[in-house]
């Protein structure tokens, strides 16, 4: 496996992809990681992946003796400056973070570019070149007479000035493919299948006999990580749905029917509705009903516990991106996502979480392998806090009974002109505001819906999906006719960034 420590730089999260493409198992870790830590995994090598400095990252706490381990050393970008000062070597400081594809001359005898074009175009800044090279280092590629990546090949270690992991760069891909391959040595062994296997020896190991508790709740994520628990444990994994009142139409009865006569599995629906949304009156801020959603959550499952007998663990869906966006590795909170920021600390759960280091398009092939339907595999993504994040401001059950009509509109429309399969996430938001139109004639006061559809592969960039304007029309004229409350509808053009894909 590689290990990949975080600096925080803004490409390090297509660095783990590129990896898991070329089937070889990595884990991200942030770059505070100890050494002792990095020891007990293993790796086969090391990433140091970081963007540009940014006072988030404090340099002294990346352990240095990482570069005496012996391991195999790849640092990209900011990581293999800090790495060549260490060594005592020096880079310029740029001045302007302009990255274009500059034409980048390699040495081929090197083996981070063996078999690859004497010339070719990467990911870099022109002003961010190195300039001293310490003792047992040798340039390997230049931009512009520039030296932009050097080799130690006794160390085996090596430090590039360009992005070979930024999405979109097929020679960047081959270099990093070298470095595992012909650096590393590493096997092509990782796929789903494998992880499969792993994951469900190590939940044996975990959880051994005793019982575990599944936060299901009919997404993609808890969907897959109740049914891997379920393969590792049978019986004694029992699955919880919260009905906590802020589900879309026909949900609870759908989870219901695939979980329980489908699976064959343990599972419990607790009719909390009423619950949550006495906790949520009066409140309107974002964070703070996450929160509170989230709390209310954990309160309903340590309830089921006690009432369960032993249950000592708590399985949920929680997958890399949530793990990042909520800030664990040292970055800035985006959003507490339920599952993972908002996690009181009184707990009495140990966490059994088997997707944490997956991307949401492997969970999907994990599902699939696993024997679920198209249907929930295919599912779109569900926040956990549900419609609480959708309506904006206070949570009420009036504003939410119009929500869900607006959406299962939506929703059904869409299905019925092929869209469906076509569109990684639609949705409609409730804002907080009214506004004046005319019904009959008459002068109305009321509610306006926001759809938006935007299309993904992982949750963290997202583009508005360019819907036929006469299906946009279709569901406009729908939702003013079905329901009263509502005369008005738009489309929400934004992308992510800036604007993120929930509203709150
Ligand atoms: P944002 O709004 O952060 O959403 O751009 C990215 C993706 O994550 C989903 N999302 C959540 N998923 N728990 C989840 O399991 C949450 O609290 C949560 N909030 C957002 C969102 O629907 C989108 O697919």
């Amino acid at each position: 496996m590689i290990l990949i420590l975080d600096l925080g730089g803004k490409f390090s999260r297509f660095l783990g992809r590129r990896i898991r493409e070329s089937k070889v198992y990595c884990e991200i870790v942030p770059y505070t990681y100890s050494v002792e830590k990095i020891k007990a995994k293993r790796p086969e090598g090391i990433i140091i992946s970081g963007g540009e400095p940014n006072d988030i990252v404090s340099i002294d706490k990346l352990d240095k003796d990482i570069f005496k381990l012996g391991i195999p050393i790849l640092s990209i970008g900011y990581g293999a400056d800090i790495m060549l000062e260490y060594f005592g070597g020096k880079s310029t400081e740029a001045k302007s973070s302009r990255y274009n594809f500059e034409s980048i001359k390699v040495d081929r005898e090197s083996v981070l570019f063996n078999g690859l074009e004497e010339e070719m175009p990467l990911w870099a800044n022109r002003e961010n070149v190195f300039i001293d090279i310490p003792q047992g280092f040798r340039p390997i590629a230049n931009l512009n007479g520039g030296i932009v990546a050097v080799e130690n090949r006794d160390e085996k270690i090596y430090g590039v000035k360009f992005h070979p992991e930024i999405d979109s760069s097929k020679e960047g891909k081959d270099i990093i493919d070298n470095f595992l391959f012909k650096v590393c040595i590493c096997d092509k062994k990782w796929d789903m299948e494998e992880f499969i296997k792993d994951s469900i020896d190590e939940i044996k190991r975990q959880i051994g006999d005793k019982k575990a508790l599944c936060a299901l709740s009919g997404g993609v994520d808890s969907s897959v990580a109740a049914l891997l628990v379920h393969k590792a444990i049978g019986d004694n994994l029992v699955c919880v749905f919260v009905d906590h009142g802020l589900l879309r139409k026909n949900e609870r009865e759908q989870v219901e029917k695939v979980f329980r006569d489908e699976f064959n599995m343990n599972l419990i629906t607790v009719d909390a509705s009423k619950r949550f949304l006495d906790k949520l009156k009066g409140v309107a801020d974002p964070e703070e009903k996450r929160k509170i959603i989230g709390e209310e959550f954990i309160r309903v499952f340590e309830e089921e516990q006690k009432k369960l007998d032993g249950i000592e663990f708590l399985v949920q869906g929680t997958i890399y991106p949530d793990v990042i966006e909520s800030g664990m590795d040292g970055k800035v909170t985006v959003k507490s996502h339920h599952n993972v920021g908002g996690l009181p600390e009184d707990m009495d759960f140990e966490l059994v979480e088997p997707l944490r280091q997956l991307f949401k398009d492997e969970v999907r092939e994990v599902g699939r392998l696993l024997g679920l339907s198209e249907d929930i595999v295919n599912r779109q993504p569900f926040p956990g806090p549900g419609l609480g994040v959708r309506v904006l401001g206070e949570v009420t059950e009036e504003k939410l009974k119009i929500l869900r009509e607006a959406d299962y509109i939506f929703r059904d429309e869409i299905k019925k002109a092929k869209w469906d399969d076509k569109i990684w996430q639609y949705f409609a938001v409730l804002p907080n505001i009214r506004s004046v139109g005319v019904t009959h004639g008459e002068r109305t006061y009321n509610y306006t819906i926001v759809l938006r559809a935007i299309n993904s592969i992982d949750g963290m960039t997202a583009q508005w999906v360019k819907l036929p304007l006469e299906l946009l029309e279709r569901i406009s004229n729908r939702i003013t006719e079905e329901i009263p409350q509502v005369n008005r509808v738009v489309y929400d053009i934004t992308n992510k960034p800036p604007a993120t894909i929930e509203w709150e």
